[in-house]
């Protein structure tokens, strides 16, 4: 029995393929390259001494779906496969549209005529847009976000919703806070494909040099310090909470679930609390200039997890710290490439 993994060779996908080996699981990834490159393969392998089975296509292309399907004894399916920069959704929207759901979709129809049950879906806090309350549970209401991303996000929720019902399936939806941080051998991690949008990126590239100075997008939110205040979750911690809720779900004798996670650390932290752990945490600079703030963001955001810790038995424990330590080392080492 495999699992399979879209989007395997991405950011989170790839720490989660590392999880799921790790965990004995067999592990088929789908990965058209679009965000990433083939030598996290071989670095998966290095990191968890396996190697999982990857076919290089978009899942768009059902037919070669079908194929992976008739291969493989497929028994679940992370699907992390998405695009996901905010700023390019608004200005592609049929491009988002149709590579988010589009994909989602074909592997459905796959679950559907093949008797697959066990989806996880990756979906994010920005389906909570700007919440009326902190911290944030699985059952704050729902705002329509204003990206069209997070329109992709918040529509696969609905499909997966709908399709449980109807045909007795077993998903998962994992709504993310803000992942960051790398692998701690520093060779997996988010690689830095055109400029960075998010913040963590931008403060490592700063770091180094590559980029002069963040912008800091507004210091006159009503916050401590006056910047925006998120929840950052280190990545490793995230892929954990994967393999807890797979198992969960394959372990479970009901016929329909549609469980929902946030997954957070529960902790909120605002651009400067962030700047300045990096600082000193890695011992390096970060110059920074504020400036107005950016259309279309949130004050603040932060999760409860608490459903997570006690169904899950998951629980984010790494530190701001931590993780921005192997967001650094990673930097290193892609300039040692
Ligand atoms: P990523 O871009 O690093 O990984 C996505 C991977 O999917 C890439 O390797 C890309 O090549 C692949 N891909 C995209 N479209 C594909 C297609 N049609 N067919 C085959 N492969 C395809 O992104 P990530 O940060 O690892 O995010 C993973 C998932 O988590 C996404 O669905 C994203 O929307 C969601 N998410 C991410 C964040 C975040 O801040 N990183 C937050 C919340 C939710
Ligand atoms: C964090 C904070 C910025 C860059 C986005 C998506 C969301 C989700 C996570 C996937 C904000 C500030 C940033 C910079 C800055 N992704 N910032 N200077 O905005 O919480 O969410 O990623 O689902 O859908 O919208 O994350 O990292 O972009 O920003 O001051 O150069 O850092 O204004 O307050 P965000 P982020």
């Amino acid at each position: 029995m495999a699992i399979l993994v879209t989007g395997g060779l991405g950011y989170i996908g790839s720490h989660t393929v590392v999880e799921l080996l790790n965990n004995d699981f067999e592990v088929v990834i789908v990965d058209d390259l679009s965000n990433s490159e083939k030598f996290i393969l071989n670095n998966i392998e290095e990191v968890s001494g396996k190697k999982p089975i990857f076919y290089p296509f978009d899942l768009r292309r059902k037919e070669l779906l079908s194929q992976v399907f008739e291969a493989h004894n497929i028994e679940g399916c992370i699907n992390f496969a998405a695009f996901k920069a905010v700023g390019e959704s608004q200005e592609k929207p049929l491009e988002y549209y149709e590579n988010n759901l589009f994909s989602l979709i074909n592997i459905l129809q796959e679950f559907k005529t093949r008797n697959v049950s066990n989806f996880i879906f990756s979906s994010s806090c920005t389906v909570y847009g700007q919440a009326d309350q902190m911290p944030i549970d699985e059952n704050t209401p729902l705002k329509m976000p204003e990206s069209v991303y997070g329109k992709t996000k918040q529509m696969g929720e609905e499909i997966l919703k709908d399709f449980a019902l109807a045909n007795q399936k077993k998903i998962t939806l994992l709504r993310y806070f803000n992942p960051i941080g790398a692998h701690p051998s520093a060779k997996l991690g988010e690689l830095p494909i055109g400029v960075p949008n998010n913040l963590v990126p931008y403060v490592m590239q700063t770091a180094a040099k590559i980029r002069e100075k963040l912008s800091i997008w507004g210091d006159d939110y009503p916050t401590e310090d006056g910047t925006a205040v998120r929840d950052y979750i280190y990545v490793v911690d995230l892929a954990k909470a994967h393999v807890a809720a797979l198992k969960k779900l394959i372990d479970s004798k009901e016929e329909t679930v549609i469980d929902i996670y946030n997954l957070g650390t529960g902790k909120g932290s605002s651009v400067l609390e962030v700047v300045k752990a990096f600082e000193s945490a890695n011992n390096v600079d970060v110059p920074y200039q504020i400036c107005d703030r950016r259309a279309g963001d949130i004050t603040i955001a932060y999760a409860n997890a608490d459903k997570a810790e006690k169904e899950l038995n998951w629980k984010a424990d790494t530190s701001l710290e931590e993780a921005l330590r192997t967001t650094w080392q990673w930097q290193k080492y892609l300039e040692t490439r």
